[in-house]
């Protein structure tokens, strides 16, 4: 193992560029976690660094394939194969990464001096079962959904969550999330089945070539949600997408003014 970065450098959902056994990695902090990931993406080789974070997930700003954090498993398409985790520890407030059979992210301790979970990280046992207890308190509604693995929760979703939802898939040609480019016209619950979700979206233009592509990442990524069925799109031409429907990032990342 080989010390990477201090622990206490990274804040709850920060993220940071290391490079551990000559391979580039990211170090990405979630709550107390430090999870330490292989930076390239399995599908064409994008580095992850700029991807979003969601729960213990990150997603490839490139065309969309979402990887876990703890194992590395790609969690959807365009991505079939996973990448590369390291084993984590915490040794005198630092954190230690290395290549291992059996990797593990690390905890950080508490500043109260409480003793560091990472000596509960390095028992499997342990950490088995805190996990085990943690998942059975936190997440009751958990199963696997047909986009992937589902978002644990236990309220009814609300609109901000389908739409954090849908910031998860990335236009492949503009990288930038289809909430942002104002690609989304509408989203409501059918009135008869709240599991099932209702979708008014739009492209950039009619003839996008990623249209299917996008139709079918959105469909997954609200299916993931732990109260979604059914995402059912409805894809709209009218009024037809201009650039003053994205956000203002979205028009700075394009260097649109
Ligand atoms: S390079 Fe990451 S999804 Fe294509």
């Amino acid at each position: 193992m080989e010390k990477v970065i201090g622990a206490d450098e990274l804040a709850s959902g920060e993220r940071r560029s290391v490079i551990v056994d000559d391979i580039p990695a990211l170090a990405v902090r979630v709550d107390d976690t430090i999870y330490l990931i292989e930076d390239v993406c399995s599908h064409d080789g994008q580095p992850l660094a700029d991807g979003p974070l969601q729960d213990t997930s990150i997603t490839c700003a490139r065309h969309g394939a979402r990887f876990d954090l703890e194992t590395g498993a790609a969690q959807c398409m365009p991505a079939t194969k996973g990448i590369r985790v390291f084993d984590v520890e915490i040794r005198d407030g630092d954190v230690w990464a290395g290549l291992s059979k059996t990797p593990k992210p690390a905890t950080v301790p508490s500043s109260d001096g409480t003793p560091s979970d990472s000596t509960a990280a390095q028992s499997d046992d342990a950490a088995d079962s805190e996990s085990d207890s943690t998942a059975e308190e936190e997440a009751p509604q958990e199963s696997v959904g047909p986009g992937g693995q589902r978002v644990t929760g236990t309220s009814p979703s609300t609109e901000s969550d389908y739409l954090e939802a849908l910031r998860q898939v990335i236009d492949p040609e503009l990288f930038i999330n289809i909430v942002d480019l104002g690609l989304i016209y509408a989203i409501e619950q059918d009135e008869e089945n709240p599991r099932r979700i209702k979708i008014d979206m739009t492209l950039t233009s009619p003839a996008c070539p990623a249209g299917p592509q996008l139709v079918q990442q959105s469909k997954m990524a609200l299916e993931r949600l732990h109260d979604v069925d059914e995402a059912a799109i409805n894809m709209v031409m009218s009024p037809p997408w201009s650039p003053e429907r994205m956000t203002d990032e979205a028009r700075d990342q394009l260097g649109i003014f």
